[in-house]
């Protein structure tokens, strides 16, 4: 990592300048080190979207927006996609290389040893509503595991974090299946230690008590490259959540409920199911042309969910595994969707359309992965809790990575005051 580089900085009306640091890392743009600017010159940046500022150095992951390229830990996610699987890519973005044999065993081991939950904990639920959305009630219980553990939690002990990852990837399947499970009126199931990561998910959410669960091997296929396309992209919003949450000296568990909060918003991971939503809206092949009109009018807040991306300016290459996937899998289970043929027609038509052109609109990962999620049987309130149920393993990574970091410091963002100048209190007869 170069740091030799200047950018003088000079601002003409004061005559004061900054001479800032230029910081490369191994991939991407270069970043102007502006932590002396404020002291230097009198002055903030100012950048609501974060759209040209890195909020930290991370070696968790990699995106090239232009080039559509995306590395966890230096792997391209197309080679991950094809040869790896979630937990082993959990391992990856958790300790930075791909485990031998002996430690994926290990960790393999202590994941399914920490599935359950605590049996008091199964009484949250019953606080919710039949029809609370699973995602409020996946906030809420993982929120809860606080309770459970923060007294014997030492954020700072690296053991301790590693229990705490450990913990979280291993209970949120657990969870998110207890959550489906409550709103549909089913007994909650316990975690089955001889079934793999995915089955046991499965397992979970769909076995009845009053007959075994037939497990099928494309849909656990199916999910775990979903869940591996999930799993991390570096500073999204519900990442920066965690580190921000996390800056504060909260405990893991805490922080990684705040992620899924902020997962939940449909211009982030709660895309997968407007996606769903707004296909079946649209409902055939023949009403495409009209919404992407809509999607096109200023007057109109209708979107496209499930395009466009702020990094991503060419094809977001999770989407690209993810259609491919759709065909293969809706074929070898056996599935017709019609809604696959709307999302086919909607993509088409809006990347002919000059609007999405212009402005480098494709699909995301949100695009199509709801119509894997419907034929796996996952209803459509679940699918953010897909989304959620991966990217616990990035969230643990950053969140570890931030507190190995030396001279982290709390997140505090400054801002441009735009409110009322200093004024005297009037008395209530004077107003
Ligand atoms: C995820 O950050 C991540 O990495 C996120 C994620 C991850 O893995 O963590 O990749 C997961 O969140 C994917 C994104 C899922 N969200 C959606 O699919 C919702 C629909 N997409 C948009 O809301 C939007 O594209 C965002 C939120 C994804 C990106 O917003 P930006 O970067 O702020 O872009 P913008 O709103 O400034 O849009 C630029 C232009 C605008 O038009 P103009 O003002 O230039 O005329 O493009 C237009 C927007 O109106 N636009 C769209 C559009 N997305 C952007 N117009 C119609 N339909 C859309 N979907």
């Amino acid at each position: 990592m170069s740091d030799s580089k200047i950018v003088k900085l000079v601002d003409e009306s004061s005559n004061r300048s900054s001479e800032l640091p230029l910081i490369s890392g191994t991939l991407g743009p270069a970043c102007i080190d502006i932590g002396t600017l404020y002291k230097d010159t009198g002055h903030f940046t100012y950048d609501p979207g974060y759209g040209s500022t890195a909020s930290t150095k991370s070696a968790i992951t990699y995106i090239d927006g232009d080039e559509g390229v995306l590395l966890y830990r230096g792997y391209p996610i197309e080679q991950l996609a094809e040869k790896s699987s979630f937990l082993e890519v959990a391992y990856l973005l958790l300790n930075g290389e791909l485990p031998k044999p002996a430690e994926f065993a290990t960790f393999e081991h202590d994941i399914t040893h920490h599935t359950m939950m605590h049996e008091a904990q199964k009484n949250f639920f019953q606080g919710f509503h039949h029809d609370a959305h699973p995602m409020a009630m996946l906030a809420a219980a993982v929120a809860s595991l606080s309770a459970f553990y923060h007294d014997d939690l030492d954020v700072e002990n690296p053991a301790d974090r590693k229990m705490a990852a450990i913990r979280l990837i291993a209970k949120m399947p657990t969870i998110a299946a207890a959550c489906f499970r409550y709103s549909i009126g089913w007994p909650m199931r316990y975690p089955r230690n001889n079934l793999e990561y995915v089955d046991r998910f499965l397992h979970m959410m769909f076995e009845v008590p009053s007959e075994p669960l037939q497990l099928n091997p494309v849909a656990a296929k199916a999910l775990d490259l979903l869940f591996i396309l999930h799993a991390d992209h570096e500073q999204n919003a519900s990442t920066s959540t965690v580190r921000l949450v996390g800056s504060t000296g909260a405990n893991p568990y805490a922080s990684i409920a705040a992620g899924i909060t902020a997962l939940w918003g449909p211009a982030h991971g709660g895309a997968n199911e407007a996606v769903l939503k707004q296909l079946k809206e649209i409902g055939t092949p023949d009403n495409v042309e009209t919404a992407v009109k809509r999607a096109k009018d200023k007057n109109d807040s209708f979107r496209l969910m499930g395009f466009g991306h702020r990094v991503y300016k060419n094809f977001d290459p999770r989407a690209k595994i993810i259609r491919e996937m759709c065909h293969k899998v809706l074929a070898e289970l056996g599935v017709n969707d019609p809604l696959l043929d709307v999302a086919m027609k909607l993509e088409e038509a809006a990347l002919k359309d000059d609007y999405f052109v212009e402005r480098k609109l494709y699909p995301n990962v949100d695009f199509y992965s709801g119509i894997i999620y419907k034929a796996l049987g996952i209803p459509t309130e679940m699918f953010t809790v897909m989304f959620a149920i991966a990217r616990t393993s990035g969230w643990i990574a950053h969140w570890i990575e931030q507190h190995e970091t030396p001279g982290s410091r709390i997140g505090r963002p400054r801002q441009i005051y735009t409110g009322a100048d200093v004024r005297n209190y009037t008395p209530g007869d004077k107003r």
